[in-house]
């Protein structure tokens, strides 16, 4: 099945996952510490309605494992490092993240799992839209029917 971006381009299911990629954000180095910020529509595609983080998660926990049909996310390591596997339903492709400058853009209708969290990682989300429970994916045969893939 092919959606329809907002820009009007068609977009197949099996390109969600190029559009997914880590973003570098700004840096100010010091001496007494470095600094990053993050401005909604500026550094990332979208304005932040939410923040939410994992954090004392045991060792050898996962989490994730749902995807969403329109919430936009930069994920961050604030802390320690762990692992996001995004999938499209046809593509994964897992991403190690262990550098507070650094956050990984995750686009909507994509399914995610973390894990791999290093002792006393946080976790943080900055996410496109308020919680809301019928925005999500928490089966992945539902996803890959969404995908127009099963
Ligand atoms: P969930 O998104 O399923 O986290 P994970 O996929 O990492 O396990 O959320 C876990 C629980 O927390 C679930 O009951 C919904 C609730 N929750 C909120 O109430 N607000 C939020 O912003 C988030 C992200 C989750």
């Amino acid at each position: 099945m092919a959606k329809l971006c907002s820009c009007g381009e068609m977009l197949v299911p099996t390109m969600f996952l190029d559009r997914c990629k880590i973003i570098s954000l700004p840096k100010i180095a010091d001496p007494r510490g470095n600094l990053t910020y993050v401005e909604g529509g500026e550094h990332i595609p979208f304005a932040i309605q939410r923040v939410y983080y994992l954090y004392d998660v045991p060792g050898g926990a996962e989490r994730g494992g749902h995807a969403h049909k329109g919430l936009q996310q930069l994920i961050v390591a604030m802390s320690g490092s762990f692992d996001v596997v995004l999938d499209d339903g046809d593509k994964k492709q897992r991403f190690h993240l262990n550098r507070s400058y650094n956050g990984l853009y995750v686009c909507p209708m994509i399914w995610r799992e973390l894990d791999n969290f290093s002792s006393g990682s946080v976790c943080m989300v900055l996410a496109s839209n308020r919680y809301d429970e019928a925005d999500y994916y928490r089966n992945y045969d539902d996803y890959l029917v969404a995908q127009g893939l099963k």
